[in-house]
């Protein structure tokens, strides 16, 4: 399997996983989910999630990617047999449904970075009305969500060195110097600072049930854990690298710009004096109408400057959720990169179409019947995120009882020689030998309780 590919340096493998893991995720939703559930005590909940229980699921996936060099199924099953096989399989396919509705969201994005920088958006009066109209209405963003995924294949189907680590290397500083210079423009609006006593003064009443469960599935979205993409990018990364490590920088950049994120949004909503309560179409409602009031000119450049940002951080991840059934091709159909690629990215064009016209085109896709209850949209955001955490959970069962902690270790030593003396290998073991697999399990069982409404504990 020489000539699948690397990455050539540690940094470049860093810029991609973090760039698969920084996305819509930390811009789009983590902004309002924080903004639903209370702000701060949100931020306090996702931040403990990240780094007590994801960085440790995080580690794990890598590991298991590096020693056995391979896509998702095949680690799994060169490491634990067939019968794990499938559960490669099985986040591979979650990966599939991840992009279809994640493809139609960057087509929005896109469509707003070009209608904002070249087009008249800012003059419409009402941004509500706007974008329900244009989220139903999808001859537009059929164009621009096919766009997007042609932009995605492109750069995968360049291979991950070429395409991936390129692609990352250019964007990733990008989007941190844009989105710097929108928090330090955003604080000067008036009424700012009510905007971030909301973000950073947490109010623990706030913290429900809800909360935790929200703070748990963006925790695992926004890292990109348990479908196999770290196992993917995992699999092309050098015996020399030091896995902890990295895994600690890529949990950091990307709790950092959800973060950010929450610090350039909060003000800018409480400027305008608009619940952060929104939902899904804060960005897309809330901000249209803080750049409207830049001014036609400033207008353009802020407004045209965010979504730019929001398409480099959607792109980066796109390129991630592709690479991981590209890979599984590649590695285990020997099929060329270069036209397997491509197929995808039609398929899973295609299977988009239902989210696309959930948004008010298709009633019947705009109300599922009996307990699903809800938009397709969100119905399969729902059940992807799901499968993660319950994908995250029997990752590392598969490690303690199947692939062993020790070869774990062994694994983690590579590149990191006083691994095996340091504090770290026993938290890890502690975490994903019980806490990971216990706490995951169990809050799988009462999200999908909570989801569908099933009563059974709630
Ligand atoms: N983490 C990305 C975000 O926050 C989305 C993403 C990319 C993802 N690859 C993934 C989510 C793999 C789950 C699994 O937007």
């Amino acid at each position: 399997m020489s000539n699948r590919g690397s990455f050539s340096s540690r940094v470049g493998f860093i810029l991609a996983a973090a760039g698969s893991a920084v996305g819509l995720g930390n811009i789009w939703r983590f902004p309002y989910l924080a903004g639903q559930n209370g702000g701060a005590a949100f931020l306090l909940i996702y931040l403990l999630f990240i780094f007590l229980l994801c960085f440790p699921v995080m580690v794990g996936e890598i590991a298991i990617g590096r020693s056995a060099r391979r896509d998702a199924y095949g680690s799994y099953s060169a490491l634990g047999g067939k019968r794990w096989g499938y559960l490669g399989l099985f986040g591979i396919i979650a990966g599939i449904f991840i992009l279809s509705f994640y493809n139609v969201v960057a087509g929005w994005a896109f469509g707003y970075f070009l209608e904002i920088s070249f087009g008249s958006l800012l003059n419409e009066g009402d941004f509500g009305n706007f974008f329900g109209n244009y989220v139903n209405d999808i001859s537009d963003n059929l164009w621009f969500s096919l766009g997007f995924m042609v932009i995605t294949a492109f750069v995968v189907s360049q291979g991950i060195q070429k395409g991936v680590e390129r692609a990352n290397k250019i964007m990733m500083p990008a989007l941190y110097t844009i989105l710097i210079l929108l928090i330090i423009y955003s604080l000067t609006l008036d009424n700012a600072w009510a905007g971030v006593q909301f973000y950073l003064v947490p109010e623990l009443d706030e913290i429900s049930s809800q909360t935790i469960f929200d703070g748990l599935k963006q925790a695992f979205f926004s890292l990109s854990l348990g479908m196999g993409a770290l196992i993917t990018y995992g699999s092309y990364v050098g015996k020399n690298q030091n896995i902890v490590s990295s895994a600690a920088i890529i949990s950091f950049a990307d709790a950092m710009v959800a973060f950010l994120s929450g610090f350039m949004i909060f003000p800018m909503v409480f400027s305008q004096n608009i619940s952060p309560t929104e939902g899904p179409a804060l960005v897309f409602i809330v901000l249209p109408e803080v750049f409207h009031d830049m001014g036609p000119l400033l207008g353009r450049i802020i407004g045209g400057s965010f979504f730019l940002l929001l398409c480099f951080a959607a792109l980066t991840s796109t390129i991630s959720l592709l690479e991981v059934p590209t890979t599984y091709f590649v590695d285990q159909m020997k099929m060329r990169r270069s036209r397997i690629v491509w197929v995808l990215a039609i398929v899973i064009f295609i299977l988009g179409l239902p989210t696309m016209m959930s948004q008010g085109m298709v009633p019947a896709l705009n109300e599922l019947p009996f307990y699903l209850n809800r938009d397709f949209l969100t119905f399969i955001s729902d059940m992807c995120d799901i499968s993660l955490t319950i994908g995250g959970c029997l990752m590392c069962l598969f490690i303690v009882t199947k692939w062993k902690i020790t070869n774990m270790d062994n694994e983690l030593a590579e590149g990191n020689p006083i691994y095996m003396r340091t504090f770290l290998r026993n938290y890890l073991h502690i975490m994903i030998g019980y806490v990971c697999p216990i706490l995951l399990g169990g809050l799988s069982i009462l999200i999908i309780d909570k989801y569908f409404g099933l009563g059974l504990f709630f």
